[in-house]
This record gives structure tokens, C-alpha cells and sequence, in this order.
């Protein structure tokens, strides 16, 4: 069998990593198209080295602009590759743009397309990731889902005999780090000066579209994380750097203390030393849960609502009701007591995509 990885944006390749480490150990062929929506080193090439993710085979180099513009240069680029490569599956990761090309241009070439992360839903069709998500999940032939609520939604939509559930690769990646990290093999994580790592402070990362493209809000949320009462480590996101500029907002400030986006590695002992994560991006809302530290979204709704059971993830709207709420910060609670359990899969779920792809390939 011939699986053809198609992935762009810094979390795909964290779930490429398990995925193609689970490859490795088979007789199967894995070609890696990179297809170059992320371009940063600190977004992109860091997670190649530090996850041990072989080089991509082919590379695109579409990079920034618009959301038509990127999804449609992506197309026209991935058109001549899987013409040429002709795998038995095109593997599309999550909910980029990078995503729905990968899936479009297979389609269209009548090469079966595979979605892993398939049927999570935020029902909010603000978000450029529902739409890309969803029209993924409707085109796609197999769809691999992590957990029971996204099988749920695919059978919702009609397309239960498509999908399977699989389990969250990102558990693979996320606890095989972890162990490392607490095993001592790993460099301390630079953190934003001005944070003293032996002393409490939050984790938080910001850049969904939705908080920082409207001015008054990044403000307003900017402003929240400032008053916090504990230091704020805010690993920004080149999106983030860029909107903060583009509105003449200054980011650092009060609590808050600004850094560059973490290595994997060094992410996962940042979380394992922080006392909590403040955020608005997917991944890192469940590797909060899976490192056992409270979690505070600052988005209204949550695809993995899973980690809201207990309060170990709390959403936060509104900028204004971050930090004092009655007599206790959401931001700073302290971290439940109730046990978890095993909603995103046992930390195997890569060995069990590549078997369920070997027994789906078309002959
Ligand atoms: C993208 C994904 C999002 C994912 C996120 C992870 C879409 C629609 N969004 O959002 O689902 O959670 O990646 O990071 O696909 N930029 C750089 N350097 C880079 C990449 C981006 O400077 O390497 C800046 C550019 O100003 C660019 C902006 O970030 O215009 C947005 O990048 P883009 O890829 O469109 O979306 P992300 O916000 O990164």
C-alpha cells in the first residue's frame, strides 16, 4: 500500500509524526507532502527535527494569503504531485486549508481520500476550520475518527458506514513526550523573559482568526491576560505578532510576558511546569488534559468537549470574565480532583490508522 501524507500547518505535523513512525515499522510506502502554509522555522522545520519526522518528499512553498488564494494555489500545486504519485490513499490531516485541497484535488483525480481528526464539529460556521472540516469530512471516502462524539456527528450528517473510530494520534505524540520530558532527556524549555520557570505561571497561546483579526477584541483579550494574577507565558503565533502590529497594540505588559511558539518538546514541559493553560487553539486544550493542568478556552464553544467534564477545561467567551469571577479566577482554579478517563484513545491510535487503511486500499 502507497499513502500519500498531505500536510502544511504546525499541527498536522505533530499528528504526522505517530503516523509516520507507525509507516516506519511496516512494509508500507508513506510519501510526505509538505505543502508549505506554514513556513516559519519555529512552525514548521523544528517539528521535523524534534518529532524525528523524515524529510517531505515533495514541498510546495504556497505560504500566506488569503483564504482563497492559499486553499487555491494548493490545489493547482497538489494537482501534478498525486497525478504522478497515484497513492491507494490521500491522507488529510485535521482542518486547514491545507486540508481541503489535499482532499479536493484527490476527489477530483478519483483517488480515495482518507480524513483523519474526521467529525469534530464547533458548529460555528465563523470559523474557517468548520467549513473546511466539514466539506473534508462530506468528500472524503474513509473518515477516521478520535473520538465517540465525532463518530456521533458523521452519523448525524449520514456518513456512519464511512467512518471508523481510531482513537486521537495526538495521544501517541503528546504521552511519548511526556515520558521523555519527566525522564529528564529533554533541554528546559525557553520560556518568555521575565517568567520564572520554579514559580507558578500560565501557558497561553492566542491566534484564531476570530481573536485576533477584530481589533476591539484582541484588545480586550490582550488586556485580560495582563490583569491576570499570576505571570502569563504567551508563546505568540506569527498571526498574532502580525495583527498586534498591523493594530498598533503593544502585546507584553502586566502579567503578560511575551515568548516565540515552542519546539513540541519544550511545549510539554512548559505545560508539565505551568499551573495552567490559557489558550484558543484545539491541540493544545487537550494536551492541557492530558498533562493533568486545568485548561481556560477563550473561545465560545469547544470541538473537544470531552475535556470540559469536570472543569478541567472551563470556555471563557467573554474577554471580561477571565479573570475575577466572583471570588475566584477561572484562569487560575485549581486543578480538579476528579479523575479523568481515556475519551481520545489509549496512545496507539497511528498503528490502528495504518491497519484500518491497509484494510480499506482498493484493490
Ligand atoms: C492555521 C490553520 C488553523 C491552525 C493553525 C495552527 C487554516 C484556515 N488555519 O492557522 O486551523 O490551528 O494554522 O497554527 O488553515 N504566518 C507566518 N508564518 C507562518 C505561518 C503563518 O507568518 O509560517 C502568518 C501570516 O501572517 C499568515 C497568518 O500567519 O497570513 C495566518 O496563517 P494561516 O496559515 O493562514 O493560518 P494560521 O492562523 O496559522
Amino acid at each position: 500500500m502507497k499513502v500519500l501524507s498531505v500536510v502544511g500547518a504546525r499541527p498536522q505535523l505533530v499528528k504526522l509524526a505517530p503516523i509516520a513512525a507507525a509507516f516506519a515499522a511496516t512494509e508500507h510506502e508513506h510519501v510526505i507532502v509538505h505543502t508549505g502554509q506554514h513556513y516559519n522555522a519555529d512552525l514548521s522545520d523544528v517539528f521535523f527535527s524534534g518529532l524525528g519526522i523524515p524529510d517531505p518528499d515533495v514541498h510546495l512553498g504556497i505560504g500566506s494569503g488569503s483564504h482563497g488564494a492559499q486553499t487555491g494555489k494548493t490545489l493547482a500545486a497538489l494537482d501534478p504531485v498525486l497525478a504522478e504519485q497515484q497513492p491507494d490513499w490521500v491522507l488529510v490531516y485535521g482542518d486547514t486549508n491545507s486540508t481541503l485541497a489535499g482532499a479536493l484535488s484527490a476527489v477530483k483525480q478519483h483517488l480515495p481520500v482518507a480524513h483523519l481528526e474526521a467529525g469534530l464539529r464547533s458548529f460555528n460556521r465563523r470559523m474557517p476550520e468548520e467549513h473546511n472540516r466539514v466539506l473534508t469530512d462530506h468528500c472524503a471516502d474513509l473518515l477516521l475518527a478520535p473520538t465517540g462524539e465525532a463518530m456521533r456527528h458523521l452519523a448525524t450528517e449520514g456518513l456512519a458506514n464511512r467512518s471508523v473510530l481510531v482513537g486521537d494520534v495526538m495521544v501517541d505524540v503528546c504521552l511519548r513526550v511526556r515520558d521523555a520530558v519527566l525522564a529528564g532527556t529533554q533541554a528546559r524549555p525557553e520560556l518568555p523573559e521575565g517568567i520564572d520557570p520554579e514559580a507558578p505561571y500560565l501557558l497561553a497561546t492566542l491566534h484564531r482568526a476570530e481573536n485576533t483579526d477584530d481589533p476591539e477584541r484582541l484588545a480586550a483579550l490582550v488586556a485580560a491576560l495582563a490583569d491576570l494574577p499570576v505571570p502569563v507565558a504567551l508563546l505568540a503565533h506569527p498571526r498574532l505578532l502580525a495583527r498586534a502590529n498591523e493594530q498598533g497594540l503593544k502585546l507584553a505588559g502586566g502579567s503578560l510576558h511575551v515568548g516565540r511558539p515552542l519546539p513540541y518538546a519544550a511545549l510539554v514541559a512548559a505545560v508539565l511546569g505551568s499551573v495552567g493553560v490559557v489558550t484558543d487553539s484545539g491541540g493544545l486544550q487537550k494536551e492541557a488534559y492530558l498533562l493533568d493542568r486545568p485548561c481556560t478556552t477563550l473561545r465560545p464553544e469547544t470541538e473537544w468537549v470531552e475535556t470540559l467534564h469536570d472543569g478541567w477545561n472551563v470556555l471563557v467567551p467573554d474577554p471580561a470574565a477571565l479573570g475575577h469571577t466572583g471570588w475566584v479566577s477561572t484562569a487560575t482554579r485549581p486543578t480538579p480532583e476528579a479523575p479523568r478517563g481515556e475519551p481520545f484513545g489509549d496512545g496507539r491510535a497511528a498503528e490502528q490508522v495504518v491497519r484500518v487503511l491497509a484494510e480499506h486500499v482498493r484493490r
